[in-house]
């Protein structure tokens, strides 16, 4: 399957590369993501383009000349950028079943204007989401050359994060609100009607010529409240007016049992795929398609057939296996497996920093105390793999036992004030928002006055990087404002954090 540049084009946001390690020497916040997607010019790698735009983020060759360009991101910098949670990765490795499919179902019923359910299910982390949006662009880029789309009809399409409503019945205002017709000379619109008076009038209706498609995604949010909508909107799905293709994804395991009984009931089962959680093998098979994209970058490998037969750059392979290993024997859950890595690469890239310190302090004269040589050069993609078993075995405690407690003692003291700000909303709030926290943790150390507020812009970043070590998810909305915060960690850690870190503890008791 042949893929154009833009689809090759992995997308990273200033935040991906905004590393928490002081030292990092990317920072990329003054760069603006449009001069990073215009810069990916190599369409062959999987990852190439999202190396690529890190690089790009330091060195802008056309226009600064060579002595001011910046040092290039070092090995374990890009490496760590790879396994970044936010990173979106240009292809996915594996899962041919599930994908193909998502992709008859997308014909059967987008290309071919049929209404109809799909009910994809799985547990988190294992890529029902990356694949749906992976489909999703592959059938729209090559749809318009796709011989079976009846080109009578046109397709309007919402995407909702069920995660982003307030309540499930704000899922119809989301569906009404994308998916209206703007254009005044289409059958009237009942715009003053009840809500599900609106979005039954827009999906069930005579028109054949529009077709609608609405995905919900992380639909367990509505389940949990009020499976009315939920039950409705697939029953919509299979009504002779019907003009509508939904997408439901969920990630509880016992969702399916919950659901689809009064489904088949109705007579408006959708079609099921379950997505299994990935195996060792699938898991290995991720990680180093990650990583060799790193050869690609030094321009080392420029031919991917000879990918198996070039050492794995940056981690050895045994790593990678135990790592895989670790995480197919807990739940599968790839993001684990990221966060494995990335920290494993963290630690080794502390060690390598301080040897190489050690070794520049030997180089120094002993007599007149001045260097005898320069530093040790920096490290390829080509160099042994400096990310051993030792690194995978040491991080991968924190798949088990007290890790968050382990992490909450890392952070910065910002980034625990933005946790604790988070605990102190979790005891007033069901559902917690950024614009929430952004008023809480202003007003509060306002009224403590010991440290100075952040900005609302550094409060974003620290709030980021602290979903990059796995410590909350941001989840919803396109609007940043609206988007709900979510701890990934026990009540009882934060609160021992706050107890145990006096200005915590003046700040939140
Ligand atoms: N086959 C794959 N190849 C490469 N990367 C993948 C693959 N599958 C998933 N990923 C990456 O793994 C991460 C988790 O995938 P994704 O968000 O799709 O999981 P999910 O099943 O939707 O999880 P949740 O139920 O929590 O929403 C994402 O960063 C995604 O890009
Ligand atoms: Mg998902």
């Amino acid at each position: 399957m042949k893929r154009t540049r833009s689809e090759n084009a992995s997308r990273i946001s200033k935040r991906q590369l905004n590393d928490d390690d002081s030292e990092n020497s990317y920072k990329a916040t003054h760069v603006k993501e449009t001069t990073v997607v215009k810069s990916i010019n190599k369409p062959t790698s999987p990852l190439r383009s999202l190396t690529s735009s890190v690089q790009s983020l330091t060195t802008d060759t056309s226009k600064k000349p060579q002595q001011q360009q910046q040092p290039q991101p070092d090995i374990f910098q890009r490496g760590k950028a790879l396994f970044r949670r936010t990173v979106v990765p240009s292809r996915l490795i594996g899962r041919e079943a599930e994908r193909t499919t998502m992709m008859d179902f997308w014909t059967q019923h987008v290309l071919l204007n049929k209404p109809g359910g799909l009910y994809i299910s799985g547990a988190p982390g294992t890529g029902k989401t990356a694949m749906l949006n992976d489909v999703k662009r592959q059938m729209e880029t090559t749809s318009t050359a796709n011989k079976t789309k009846d080109k009578k009809h046109t397709t309007k399409m919402a995407m909702i994060n069920c995660m982003s409503v307030n309540e499930p019945k704000a899922i119809y205002t989301k569906i009404v609100t994308e998916l209206k017709p703007t254009n005044s000379r289409q059958s009237p619109f009942p715009g003053d009607a009840d809500i599900i008076v609106q979005a039954e009038h827009l999906l069930l209706n005579s028109n054949k010529n529009t077709l609608y498609v609405v995905v919900l995604d992380e639909i367990d949010h509505l389940v949990t409240r009020d499976k009315g909508v939920l039950y409705k909107l697939f029953e919509w799905t299979s009504l002779p007016s019907s003009r509508l293709v939904l997408i439901g994804i969920a990630n509880a395991m016992n969702m399916t049992d919950l659901v689809l009984p009064r489904l088949r009931a109705k007579n408006c089962e959708p079609q099921l795929l379950n997505f299994n959680p990935y195996k060792a093998a699938d898991i290995s098979a991720i990680i180093k398609d990650r990583l060799y994209s790193l050869l690609d970058d030094d321009r080392h490998c420029q031919n991917t057939e000879t990918k198996p037969t070039t050492p794995l750059p940056l981690i050895q392979p045994i790593a990678v296996e135990l790592c895989a290993k670790k995480v197919a024997a807990r739940k599968g859950d790839l993001r684990q497996a990221f966060d494995l890595c990335q920290q494993a690469i963290e630690l080794a890239h502390k060690e390598y920093k301080r040897s190489n310190t050690n070794c520049n302090n030997v180089l120094r004269d002993s007599k007149t105390n001045t260097k005898v040589s320069g530093s040790r050069s920096q490290l390829s993609a080509t160099d042994p793999p400096k990310v051993t078993i030792r690194h995978i075995s040491a991080v991968s405690q924190s798949l088990t036992g007290n890790s968050g407690k382990d992490k909450l003692s890392k952070l910065t003291t910002q980034q625990q004030i933005v946790m604790g700000t988070l605990w102190k909303l979790k005891q007033k709030k069901t559902r917690t928002t950024m614009s929430d926290v952004c008023s809480e943790y202003t007003s509060t150390i306002k009224a403590n006055g010991t440290i100075p507020p952040v900005t609302t812009t550094e409060l974003y970043t620290i709030i980021s990087n602290i979903q990059d070590i796995g410590l909350l998810s941001i989840k919803g909305s396109k609007e940043q404002t609206k988007q709900q915060v979510l701890l990934n960690m026990e009540d009882s850690d934060l609160k021992n954090m706050i107890d145990e870190v006096p200005l915590l503890k003046n700040i939140f008791q």
